[in-house]
């Protein structure tokens, strides 16, 4: 189920009433709360930054008892990997990263020594052009993968958002 947590207004939802909110839910079943906040109530300030809903999964999980998924700018390996590890949350759920990158979860699993988990010929294939084909070809280099020939790691160039969204 995912909620937000809070509305970001005074007076308005917030996450003590999510906690209990969360504690109801798996009384009735729930397993798991998808930890999002705002965008209810106009004008609200949301302090939006790196993993900033990620100290409500982090509540939800441990006052409520419940599994709680950590979702909102998190947009690298070590990030989510650290949010799972330390146990602010049991999974990371990935919007937009994964539009900028579709290869997120090969380069993940490049980064931490991993076998990639599905076939890797669309990796060589795709023309490798700008900085996000080159976390691809860099991931592939280091996980040891074919590389097609004439491929070649650029300088870095500014990081494009391909549908738009702010980051
Ligand atoms: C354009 C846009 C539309 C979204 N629409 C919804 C929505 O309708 N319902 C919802 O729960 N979350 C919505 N979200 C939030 C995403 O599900 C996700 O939680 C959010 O993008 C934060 O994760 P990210 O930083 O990894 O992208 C939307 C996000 C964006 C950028």
């Amino acid at each position: 189920m995912r909620i937000s947590a809070t509305d970001w207004v005074k007076g308005g939802w917030d996450i003590e009433q999510s906690i209990e909110f969360a504690r109801r839910a798996k009384e009735r079943g729930i397993d798991l709360i998808d930890v999002s906040s705002g965008a209810l109530v106009p004008d609200a300030k949301v302090p939006v930054g790196k993993g900033f809903q990620v100290p409500f999964a982090k509540r939800i999980r441990a006052e409520a008892k419940i599994k709680t998924a950590a979702v909102g700018m998190i947009t690298d390996v070590a990030q989510a990997d650290e949010i799972v590890m330390e146990g602010d949350a049991d999974l990371v759920m990935i919007g937009r990263e994964l539009l900028r990158q579709p290869y997120f979860a090969l380069r993940a699993q490049a980064e931490i020594d991993a076998k990639p988990s599905w076939p890797v010929h669309t990796v060589t294939r795709c023309s490798l052009a700008g900085s996000e084909a080159d976390h691809r070809l860099r991931a592939a280099l280091r996980a040891g993968l074919p590389i097609a020939s004439g491929s070649r790691v650029s300088s870095p160039v500014p990081r494009s958002d391909p549908a738009g969204f702010p980051r």
